[in-house]
């Protein structure tokens, strides 16, 4: 390699950097930009339009699920205690978080979630109560609180009959003790 010809060529691009004007740069920057810009919104355009094609799913379990024919609790027999409930069936205590109640008339689905903080609360059948193991709030039969800090009654969960009579309980949709004689909150039987 000539090493003069190195440095001629040395000196040459120099001077042309030399030579760019302001106005050269400046018209460079702006097409530089421009580019990235429109790069950007190509790029937006892209991954919502993936997005739309492909939404992201979120899996959520189940909430309503069929319990039985109604006849299965109509059928029960047993006096009422001093709360009005005949039976409470906890078949679905531990896997969805709800009793079944019986009371004379009607049929409803308490849930098993304490209103102090959420724990799960157990059935007691001699003293007719609800217990919670947390903090140690008491229930009646009927989800009324009569212990501990439980500031309200159980919530009851949505109840229905379908085409076939069998019972379904939605747990996702969920009544107050203020809501407790509205439609969906019982089912006659
Ligand atoms: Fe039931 Fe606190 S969570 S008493």
């Amino acid at each position: 390699m000539n090493p003069r010809a190195t440095l001629a060529d040395s000196k040459g691009g120099m001077q042309r950097l030399a030579n760019l004007s302001r106005r050269d740069v400046l018209v460079r920057g702006a097409a530089a930009a421009g580019w990235g810009a429109f790069g950007l919104v190509l790029t937006t355009g892209i991954v919502e339009s993936l997005n739309f094609l492909f939404p992201r799913v979120v899996f959520r379990p189940p909430s309503r699920f069929t319990i039985g024919p109604v006849q299965e609790f109509t059928g029960v027999g047993g006096t009422p205690d001093r709360y009005g409930v005949i039976l409470v069936d906890q078949r679905w205590k531990s896997t969805e978080r709800f009793f079944l109640v019986r009371e004379q008339e009607r049929i409803h689905a308490a849930s098993a979630r304490c209103t102090h903080l959420g724990c799960t609360v157990n059935w007691f059948e001699d003293m007719r109560t609800f217990k919670c193991p947390c903090h140690g709030s008491e229930y009646h039969s009927n989800g009324e609180n009569f212990a501990g800090p439980a500031p309200r009654s159980l919530d009851r969960l949505r109840i229905e009959l379908n085409a076939e009579g069998k019972i379904i309980v939605d747990t996702a949709i969920v009544y107050g003790p203020d809501r407790y004689g509205v439609d969906g909150a019982f089912v006659d039987v």
